[in-house]
């Protein structure tokens, strides 16, 4: 029987790792174990609350003997981890809490994992999600392959990247049988509206100004999430110990095309007059130190593992606009309280 300890599970792509892997493991128990922050939400695992398969257990990963009593209570043998810190802005505004979740975090996970473990690592995994803005930024061409040079440019973006060296440095000094997977930026369901496609899809329903930084002439490469989730759970059981595996959609877009790709697609589904949306499009202070473009090139996770996306960029954002529209209470809790104040701070700026 396989224990598997999922962090960061009431996130974004954790909840849609958690469904997921409860569909596909059986004979599996999982142990979501997240701090519920401001972006852990529990209303997003509502429909598996009750699986038979399913633990839920409100922990911090900066809690190194906490950790450890978890291994032991539910004799953990695998961890896909999750759990982080994962806006840029933020890392911006409070770089510490980043290098306390992901660096020291994830030191302590994996300092839990080895002492539970010992020297016996038969079937066990130790699987650490990462991101492809640990590899820097682009120009105009060329693409991040599992071999690019790491060169992290943001507070978070550099607590990512010192969390994969730990990783490896498990692998290489303790033998801790590691994988690591980076991938570019992921939609969809349940995506936290602090984040590009959902604040705007937010915007535009409460007819707010839409923001976009600088000219709006940053690249991000989108991945819809549950094919993020899907390449994990490839990537968990066929990848190779040790090995880097990127993950992305070859689906680049600037942030002006995109926004206004979804002022239309949410103008006709709401049966608005063609353009409204696009009006409120404002352009505000660049982010500090914005990366100009991210490209994966996937291509080693898709011959090596068979991985391939599934859906086409137009689908993946109907089917996410549609999600928000028929989840409008979900969007209300998410965005009142905190939320509020966190948006003035950031964007009421000059
Ligand atoms: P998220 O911010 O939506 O969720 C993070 C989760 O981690 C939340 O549930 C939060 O409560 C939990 N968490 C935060 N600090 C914790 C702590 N100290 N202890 C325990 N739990 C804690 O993030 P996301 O977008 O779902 O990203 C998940 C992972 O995937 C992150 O590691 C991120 O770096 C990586 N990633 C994200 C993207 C993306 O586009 N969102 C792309 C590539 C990689
Ligand atoms: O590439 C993977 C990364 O993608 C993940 O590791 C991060 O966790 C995730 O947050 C995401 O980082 P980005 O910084 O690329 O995502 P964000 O949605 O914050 O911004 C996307 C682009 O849109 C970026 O160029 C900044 C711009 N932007 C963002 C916001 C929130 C705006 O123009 N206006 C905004 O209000």
């Amino acid at each position: 029987m396989k224990n598997i300890l999922i962090t960061g599970g009431a996130g974004f792509i954790g909840s849609h790792v958690v469904r997921l892997f409860l569909e596909t493991y059986k004979d599996t128990r999982i142990i979501n174990l997240d701090a519920l922050t401001y972006a852990g939400n529990l209303e997003n695992l509502r429909d598996i609350e009750d699986h038979p398969n399913y633990t839920f257990v409100h922990q911090d990963i900066t809690d190194l003997n906490s950790l450890r009593k978890i291994f032991k209570e539910y004799e953990i043998s695998h961890v896909v981890h999750l759990a982080a810190e994962s806006h840029v802005d933020r890392s911006i505004e409070e770089p510490l809490a980043f290098v306390e979740t992901n660096v020291i975090g994830t030191v302590n996970l994996l300092q839990a994992t080895k002492e539970y473990w010992g020297d016996n690592f038969e079937d066990k995994l130790f699987y650490h999600v990462s991101t492809d803005e640990v590899y820097g930024s682009l120009n105009e061409t060329g693409f991040f392959y599992e071999d690019t040079a790491y060169d992290p440019r943001s507070p978070y973006s550099a607590s990512k990247a010192s969390s994969d060296h730990f990783v490896r440095a498990y692998y290489h000094t303790y033998g801790l049988p590691i994988v690591i997977s980076n991938c570019s930026n992921n939609y969809g369901p349940n995506h936290f509206p602090e984040k590009l496609i959902p604040l705007m899809i937010n915007n535009i329903l409460h007819k707010k100004p839409l923001p976009v930084y600088g000219e709006g002439l940053n690249v991000r490469d989108w991945l819809f999430v549950k094919d993020h989730a899907r390449a994990i759970s490839t990537i968990f059981s066929k990848g190779k110990l040790g090995e880097t595996y990127n993950i992305g959609g070859h689906n680049e877009w600037t942030n002006i095309d995109l926004v206004k790709l979804l002022c239309r697609l949410v103008d006709q589904k709401m049966g608005n007059p063609g353009g409204q949306s696009e009006e409120l499009i404002t352009f505000v202070k660049d982010r500090a130190g914005h990366d100009l473009r991210y490209a994966i090139d996937a291509s080693k996770l898709k011959d090596e593992l068979g991985w391939v996306p599934s859906l086409q960029f137009e689908e993946g954002l109907s089917q996410t606009i549609d999600w928000f529209l028929s989840n409008k209470e979900w969007l209300e809790h998410v965005t009142s309280g905190e939320y509020q104040k966190y948006y003035a701070k950031m964007y009421n700026k000059s």
